[in-house]
Order: C-alpha cells, then sequence, then structure tokens
C-alpha cells in the first residue's frame, strides 16, 4: 500500500527508495515513514471536509509520532496540531509550527505548561478540569490575556475498542462529565470569567475505532448540550471537536473504512444537529493521529537467532523489540510483517518473532507465516507509524532506533540512532563514601 512495492531486486521499496539499502546505511531497528502517504491522509480529511463545504480544522494528534520533522510535514500540510505536553509543544514551537493552529490537551497540565502555551499564543487549550480552569484564569489575569478554549466533555460514549485506550466513557479521568452537572457548572464558571474566550466542546470516544456510530451519538450529545446552553445563555458556538480515533488496518482481521467516510458522517450529523436545534454550524474539528501516520510507518529490524521448542513453536528474534514497539506487549497489538530482502519468498514456515528485551512478554508477533528466516535477514514490520516510536524507551538500555522519511526516491534522516553514550548522558557518577 501507500508507494511501497517490490522492486527486480525483490526488495521491498517504500518512497522508490529500497529499504534494503536504507537498513544498511542507518542500521537496524530503523523506522521508515512514507511522506506520500502521510500527505495523501492528510488531504482525503481535508478534501472530505471541503466537499461538505464547512469550516474546518484537521489537526494532527502529535503523541501518534512528534519529531520536528513531523511537525513540520504537518504544517506544510496545512493541518493544525494537537499536543499533549510541554515537550510536544516545545517540539511544535521550535519546528516553527504556527502557534496559533496547536490545541493543547492534557488533564494534568502544570503551570509551568500552561504558562508556556499562553507565552506562546497558542490557538486553544482544551480545557479538561476545575483545577485547570483556576490555573489558566490565574495565569491569564497576571498577563491581561484572553485565552481560547474548549471545554472537553466525556460524552458517555463507549466505542469499541481496546479497554486501555477508551476515554469517552463515563469513568474516564478525562473531561467534564456531560450528565451528572460537572459541564454545566464548568460552563457558567468560564462564562463568568473575563480571563476565557470559550470556542466550544471537545470530545473523543476512543482509538482504534472503526464504527462510525459513537461518532454520531457523541455529535449529538455535544449538540444537544450546546443547544441547551444557547437557550439558556445564548451562547453561540465557534468550534466542536469531535476528537481523533479513527481506525486503521494493521492486519486482516481489522476492517477500516476510508477516513473520508468518518468526515462525511460527523459532518452530516452536525449539519442535522445545528439544523434542528437552529444554531448555527460551528467549525469542526477533528485531530487524527494514528490514521495520519499508522500505516504511513515501517520497522525494519534485523534477524539474529532463532530456538525451537519441539512441538511447540520456534522463536525468531529481532535486534529490537517492546523498547521500540511496546503496543504488542502492553496491548496485545497485532503486526503484519515479511523479509523485506527477500519479498519474493514462499512463506514455508510459521514463527513467532521475539524482541531482544529480557521478558518473556517481549514478542513482536506470533504465529507468523515467513520464509525461512535466517540470521542477517531483514524483517519488516508494517503499520508501525503511530504510537511506536513516540512510545519507545530506552528498556534494557536499547538505544532508540533511528527515523528516515522517504519520498520520490530520496531518503532523509529526521531523527538520529541513539547512541550508547546519548542512554548515560544524564548519569552522574556515584560519589563513594569510604569510612577512613
Ligand atoms: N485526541 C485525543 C484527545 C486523544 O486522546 C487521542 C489519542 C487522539 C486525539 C488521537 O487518537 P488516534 O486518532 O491516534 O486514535 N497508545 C495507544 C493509543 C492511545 C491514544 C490516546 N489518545 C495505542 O498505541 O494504541
Amino acid at each position: 500500500h501507500g508507494t511501497s512495492r517490490v522492486n527486480e531486486k525483490g526488495h521491498l521499496e517504500i518512497g522508490g527508495v529500497d529499504v534494503v539499502e536504507l537498513a544498511e546505511t542507518y542500521g537496524t531497528p530503523l523506522y521508515i515513514y512514507d511522506v506520500a502517504l502521510i500527505r495523501a491522509r492528510a488531504r482525503a480529511f481535508q478534501e472530505a471536509f471541503r466537499r461538505h463545504g464547512v469550516r474546518a480544522q484537521v489537526a494532527y494528534a502529535s503523541k501518534a509520532f512528534s519529531s520536528i520533522a513531523m511537525v513540520q510535514l504537518a504544517a506544510e500540510e496545512g493541518m493544525s496540531l494537537d499536543v499533549v505536553s510541554g515537550g510536544e509543544l516545545h517540539t511544535a514551537l521550535v519546528a516553527g509550527f504556527p502557534p496559533e493552529r496547536i490545541h493543547f490537551h492534557g488533564n494534568n497540565k502544570s503551570r509551568e505548561e500552561l504558562a508556556m502555551a499562553l507565552e506562546s499564543g497558542i490557538g486553544c487549550i482544551v480545557v479538561d478540569n476545575f483545577y485547570e480552569l483556576e490555573l489558566i484564569e490565574e495565569l491569564a489575569e497576571a498577563s491581561g490575556r484572553t485565552v481560547p478554549i474548549l471545554l472537553r466533555v466525556t460524552p458517555g460514549v463507549e466505542a469499541h475498542t481496546h479497554d486501555y485506550i477508551l476515554t469517552g466513557q463515563e469513568d474516564s479521568k478525562f473531561g467534564f462529565d456531560l450528565h451528572n452537572g460537572q459541564a454545566d457548572q464548568a460552563f457558567r464558571r468560564v462564562m463568568s470569567a473575563k480571563a476565557f474566550r470559550l470556542l466550544g466542546v471537545h470530545c473523543h470516544i476512543g482509538s482504534q475505532i472503526f464504527e462510525t456510530a459513537g461518532f454520531v451519538l457523541a455529535t449529538q450529545k455535544v449538540f444537544a448540550k450546546l443547544a441547551e446552553w444557547n437557550r439558556e445563555h445564548r451562547f453561540v458556538p465557534e468550534v466542536v471537536n469531535l476528537g481523533g480515533g479513527f481506525g486503521i488496518r494493521y492486519t486482516e482481521e481489522d476492517d477500516p473504512i476510508p477516513v473520508a467516510m468518518y468526515v462525511d458522517c460527523i459532518v452530516e450529523e452536525a449539519k442535522k444537529q445545528a439544523r434542528e436545534y437552529e444554531l448555527p454550524l460551528p467549525e469542526i474539528w477533528i485531530e487524527p493521529g494514528r490514521s495520519l501516520v499508522g500505516d504511513a510507518g515501517t520497522t525494519i529490524y534485523t534477524i539474529g537467532s532463532r530456538k525451537d521448542v519441539p512441538n511447540v513453536r520456534t522463536y525468531v528474534a529481532v535486534d529490537g523489540g517492546m523498547s521500540d514497539n511496546i503496543r504488542p506487549a502492553l496491548y496485545g497489538a497485532k503486526y503484519e510483517a515479511m523479509l523485506a530482502n527477500r519479498m519474493w519468498g514462499e512463506r514455508t514456515e510459521v514463527v513467532s518473532i521475539a524482541g531482544k528485551c529480557c521478558e518473556s512478554g517481549d514478542m513482536l508477533i506470533w504465529d507468523l507465516a515467513l520464509p525461512e528466516a535466517k540470521p542477517g535477514d531483514y524483517l519488516a514490520v508494517f503499520c508501525t507509524g503511530a504510537y511506536g516510536y513516540s512510545m519507545a524507551n530506552n528498556y534494557n538500555r536499547l538505544p532508540r532506533p533511528a527515523v528516515v522519511f522517504v519520498e520520490n526516491g530520496d531518503a532523509q534522516l529526521v531523527v538520529k540512532r541513539e547512541t550508547y553514550d546519548d542512554l548515560i548522558q544524564y548519569d552522574l557518577p556515584w560519589k563513594t563514601k569510604v569510612k577512613k
């Protein structure tokens, strides 16, 4: 998919670049992003809104993969940006992302993070809780600014996805509850203070969602609340943000719909609701992460050791694992893979791909059909572009991989591989106190 194909050597090629050559140049594990595919996804979202003739912002949820180059690519494609921490905000600002198109999320933003956001002239803070309202008010008063905000509400919509990443259900650490008066209380609090410019509301119902029903339901709930605030307080929302969560295909078990169809459902429902409640149609914002970068990312590993457990299974180990992709260990996430240097090889054996970290749970793929894998072969694991590098860690003191962007036959290193010295750069020696 994307610009991936098999070249005359039988090697995987992405963005017109031979993946085996990339592995040899930059080493493994290596993250490779198909830039053309990211652009295509961004354009598909934006084009879908254009077709409906509605004002919209598509904010890239940079938690999926944040780096300076990635943020610059998002800017190049005219996207807005969702950040969730001082670190992601700093990355965006250093990358030169227009602050007025940055949206700041999070359920426990610190005073320092909020001050940094206000200082930068951020486009919008998505306020999660009462404590945050207080902090922002203090900071705004001290600086004489008015802060554009959205109120994050919890619509009580349960999306069918993995439990760990459910955020829209009632029992959630995120947002003001829509049904028990919290959201109303927050609304009154905001309206009575000069510090805020309330743009509207935000909700996010989960991640890796395939069906559209949850988005339709969330849209209805949000509009019902906005209509109430409009009737009772003459509040006219400028923005409704319906979050991200659009699913992608990791394996053939997943059956996503094209991204434009999510937009169609959301926009049609928003128009219907606005008409019913006689509200002007607000700007519609969404914040996809996974569906923008997920299937554009491929991880290349070098195959090393093998262990046969007779009559049970064969473990084939690679030079990375839960340190560069924790999703299988954390969520039981599934991936497809193939030998990047033998793409035409017949899949003659079934093996399980183990990482190199020191624990049994460090498995990347169970029961994968592959051509007989030998040490030195390259394994390409597909669809690792979202929450792969961004959740990478240094467990077992493994250096984080390098990241390369490829497009039109060009490869560009966008994140350097960590070195052993990088790993110890913050370590300080213990000054042994020897008793004399
Ligand atoms: N907006 C909000 C408020 C979010 O919490 C998230 C994701 C997104 C947008 C983007 O969602 P996406 O379009 O990427 O599904 N680490 C997990 C996913 C955690 C998602 C957290 N929130 C994973 O690897 O599956």
